[in-house]
């Protein structure tokens, strides 16, 4: 399936996404790489992937509704058929999230319905949860609320901080998110009354 990846910066997802592909056998096909930041690391990941990558600035529209529309044409032109959110950093218009509908897979780090939204592992540490970790979900109009795909667990450990959380859970993003995107591309896993419905 013709995949899009939508990044904001590092794009360290985008590349396990990438050696996933380069090893062969994925049936998600990376075709694009959009960012809506110039110059991120993730840009030059794609470029030594050698992939097509597009920025489309947000700033450089006047609103939500014609940066979407920017990025719908975009990816029209590259004939995507499904879109991983790796690290992007925008909410999206209803009528964008609707078109993309159950072709649109967005991974969050924490165990969603938990710490929605940003800052989420400085909101585990305050909170005192025993396990965190990482979501790979369906993208809705609502915010990292949309059916879940996969999650994988990590303990929070007493020393822990920010970053030393962080790292381990985005060790598990990068095993589960590659692993959620071709179930979704091989049609295992639908979108289907609101819920990831497992065939396969
Ligand atoms: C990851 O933690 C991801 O879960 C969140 O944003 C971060 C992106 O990291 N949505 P990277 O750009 O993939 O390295």
């Amino acid at each position: 399936m013709k995949t899009a990846v939508l990044i904001s910066g590092t794009g360290s997802n985008l590349q396990a996404l990438i050696q996933r592909w380069q090893a062969g056998g994925s049936a998600y096909d990376l075709k694009l790489v959009v960012s809506n930041k110039k110059g991120v690391p993730g840009l030059l990941r794609a470029q030594e992937a050698n992939l097509p990558t597009a920025v489309i600035e947000h700033l450089a529209y006047p609103d939500r509704d014609h940066f979407d529309q920017a990025m719908d044409a975009c990816l029209e032109k590259h004939q995507i058929e499904l879109i991983a959110l790796a690290g992007f950093m925008r909410l999206l218009t209803p009528w964008f999230v609707k078109k993309w509908s159950g072709r649109m897979i967005n991974i969050h780090p924490s165990l969603l319905p938990a710490f929605q939204g940003l800052h989420t592992h400085k909101k585990a540490l305050e909170y005192g949860v025993r396990y965190s970790g990482c979501s790979v979900i369906f993208v809705d109009d609502g915010v990292d609320s949309g059916a879940i795909i996969d999650q994988a667990v990590v303990e929070v450990l007493p020393d822990d901080d920010e970053a030393r959380l962080a790292k381990r859970i985005l060790a598990q993003e990068h095993i589960i998110f590659p692993q959620a995107l071709d179930d979704v591309a091989r049609g295992k896993v639908r979108l289907t009354q609101g819920r990831a419905l497992r065939t396969g």
